[in-house]
């Protein structure tokens, strides 16, 4: 297929002739980043996918937050320009295997992380975001025992936050567990004033060391407000795009990988979608999120009960 010079205009002309809106994560590419109407962390793009009145929802993520934009747009057309943008942690947690897990927790109430497949959610009594995490588990009475999933990492640090016990699904991100807890260290001895700002997804080893600990929204906002001049940046780097744009006499530093020789802390579920698959995506009105009705009734229930306790 034809594809045009200026994808940034082809883009915006079939956003006009669709009736559509991109709503877009921070850890895509810049030129996706630029392009799009809105730009969030996980909270803040379903509460847009919750508002929007598009006939066309363009998600440039991955495919479980097209996943819960179709669930609250049953009727609306949800693309994801690349399918196999999946993500590790949601892998890390099966549906059958999680279905034995709540079996042996029968009294547990079950908080699951929104970066888990619509069958997860389905089978969960609230949905949570590293931005609400803590809120929704203090609004939980103390003496209601918990499951909370699949992230172990962010389990953890809400354990930490809220002094709950919480029985932790063992799944984790391959990004943010590949930072460098020794790296990071001599990061910081080459510059003694950077604040360490991280996202709890990392592990605990990394997480120890941070001077700010936030969802990538709280990250972003933090290193606007704080009177410091140089971050270590403990997230995917995508989110650095913003961050420069927002204080650009600022200066942020990725926080290093354990292996010195990919990307890794680069999201390769996230990097799949690019420019030219958004416009192919858009032109062609495909490959589009289909949900069998019956897990996305039941998988509704805990994110409108994230909404409204957020
Ligand atoms: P937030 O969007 O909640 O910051 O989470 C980051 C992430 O890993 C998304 O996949
Ligand atoms: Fe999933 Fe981690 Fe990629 Fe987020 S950064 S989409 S949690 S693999």
């Amino acid at each position: 297929q034809n594809i045009p010079n200026d994808l940034f205009t082809a883009i915006n002309e079939l956003k006009q002739e669709l009736n559509a809106v991109i709503l877009a994560h921070y850890y895509q590419d810049p030129d996706i980043q630029d392009i799009a109407d809105y730009l969030g962390d996980s909270l803040g793009l379903s509460q847009q996918a919750a508002k929007t009145d598009a006939e066309v929802i363009v998600f440039a993520g991955v495919h479980f937050m097209a996943e819960t934009a179709k669930i609250l747009n049953p009727n609306k057309l949800v693309l994801l320009p690349d399918l196999n943008a999946g993500c590790s942690l949601a892998d890390s947690c099966p549906p059958q295997e999680f279905k034995a897990f709540k079996q042996a927790h029968r009294d547990h109430l079950v908080v699951s992380y929104i970066n888990c497949t619509a069958e997860i959610k389905a089978m969960s009594d609230i949905i949570c975001t590293s931005s609400n995490a803590v809120k929704i588990i203090n609004q939980i009475p103390q003496q209601q025992p918990i499951i909370f999933a699949p992230d172990r990492n962010l389990g953890r640090y809400v354990m930490e936050q809220t002094g709950r016990d919480l029985v932790l699904w063992q799944g984790s991100c391959i990004v943010h567990e590949t930072f460098s807890e020794k790296k990071i260290i001599q990061l910081k001895l080459e510059h003694p004033q950077a604040e360490i700002i991280a996202h709890p997804e990392c592990e605990p080893s990394v997480l120890r060391h941070a001077n700010y600990i936030g969802s990538t929204t709280a990250l972003l906002k933090y290193c606007q407000i704080s009177e410091n001049q140089e971050f270590i940046v403990a997230t995917e780097p995508g989110i650095i795009h913003q961050m420069e744009k927002a204080a650009p006499q600022k200066h942020f530093i990725p926080a290093p990988a354990i292996n010195n020789n990919c990307a890794c802390n680069e999201c390769p579920h996230m990097r799949l979608n690019t420019l030219e698959k958004l416009y192919l995506a858009m032109k062609n009105k495909t490959p589009e999120i289909i949900i069998p009705e019956d897990i996305r009734l039941a998988a509704l229930k805990p994110i409108q009960k994230m909404l409204a306790m957020s």
